[in-house]
């Protein structure tokens, strides 16, 4: 088992890699939580699938296991979904010493973790991720969030879990689409701190082979994601640089209401677009903007801008509260392949970035 310690001014918790792990989380979560009562947020695709077996452990270790399933999707992340988690938990009768359990991919771990957040001023959660992009990112580092019209993750919260269980045997269930999509956040680690982690995807021919390595390639991943947190908890200086791609991407997902990119499809375009751009301008060390365009084509994900209407996007990206302090966006630029730095760029200037 690979194990990953986040330490935290106010608060340290641990991350387990393991195969198979899902099969013990009861005894594991005995550790770390001496109430009875836990509720398992989770959705639909990941309840057919998995519920079982997690239900199953929980209920060995003398748990009591109440389950609160959600449509699947990014349409989910609302306020209305989770009013209806609220309501549920109320129904349940949760209270402040029980404890939520997030089990799905980055809809569920982000709404889940924002229910926990805010339910009862805040109660106990663990992250069990099932997605690539999960598992690599969005369990880890305590971001909890949902979406309004307006954006994403507008509403939201720095909360982490009391522990993130990983289980690399739930991928191997991952449609095709769904696997290329995490692996856009690993593409996005290699990019911009990590040479070996792309180096690696090189060698792999299939995705058995990626399957085959993938608790290396999680924990790599979930280092970076240790190191980077550790330093900027807050997302107020270098944590940024995970948001390599995102400004954009985010800008696309929503122009598309959420229909036709998935998230890690949109940072894919959005990280060849700037990528694309700062090589031009000399920012970028030559031959990278090809080496992202030919790591995200053999990883299936696209990289070619759609034809969108560029004021609407660059509306929304003036909304992206990640990115703006006044009229400058801290736009992520690579220097070179693993090496990620924070542009200041005027708001003005930024279409230049992208377009
Ligand atoms: N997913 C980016 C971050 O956690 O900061």
């Amino acid at each position: 088992m690979n194990v990953v310690d986040i330490n935290l001014k106010e608060k340290s918790y641990r991350i387990y890699i393991k195969r198979g792990i899902l099969n013990c989380i009861g005894e594991k979560l005995e550790d770390i939580y001496k109430g009875k009562n836990v509720v398992v947020i989770t959705d639909y695709n990941v309840e057919k699938l998995y519920l079982n077996v997690l239900k199953k452990s929980l209920l060995d270790s003398g748990f009591e296991v109440n389950v609160i399933s959600i449509e699947p999707g990014e349409k989910s992340k609302t306020l209305d979904v989770l009013k209806n988690v609220y309501r549920d938990l109320c129904k349940f009768n949760i209270r402040r010493n029980d404890i939520i359990i997030s089990f799905g991919g980055g809809v569920v771990g982000d709404l889940g973790g924002f229910a926990a957040a805010t339910y009862l001023r805040g109660i106990k959660y663990i992250q069990v991720p099932t997605s690539i992009l999960a598992q690599v990112d969005s369990s880890i580092g305590g971001k909890v969030a949902v979406d309004l019209p307006w954006g994403k993750n507008l509403v939201g919260n720095f909360y982490h879990p009391d522990a993130v269980f990983i289980d690399p045997d739930v991928l191997s269930s991952l449609k095709r689409r769904f696997f290329s999509d995490g692996m856009s956040e690993v593409i996005k680690y290699g990019f911009i701190r990590d040479k070996s982690i792309l180096k690696a995807l090189d060698s792999y021919s299939s995705r058995e082979d990626v399957l085959a390595n993938i608790e290396d390639i999680i924990y790599k991943c979930c280092s970076i994601k240790k190191q980077v947190v550790e330093i900027d908890e807050m997302d107020l200086g270098s944590r940024m640089i995970l948001n390599f791609g995102h400004t954009l991407g985010h800008a696309i997902e929503r122009y598309y209401n959420y229909d036709r990119y998935s998230h890690g499809e949109a940072i894919a375009i959005g990280m060849t677009a700037i990528t694309g751009k700062t090589e031009k301008m000399g920012i970028t060390k030559s031959g990278t903007y090809d080496y992202m365009k030919f790591t995200l084509d053999k990883y299936g994900l696209p990289t070619c801008m759609p034809n969108l209407d560029k004021q609407s996007v660059m509306n929304s990206i003036a909304l992206d509260k990640k990115s703006l302090s006044g009229n400058i966006l801290n736009l992520i630029v690579l220097k070179e392949t693993g090496k990620a730095v924070i542009m200041k760029v005027k708001m003005p200037e930024v279409e230049n970035f992208l377009f």
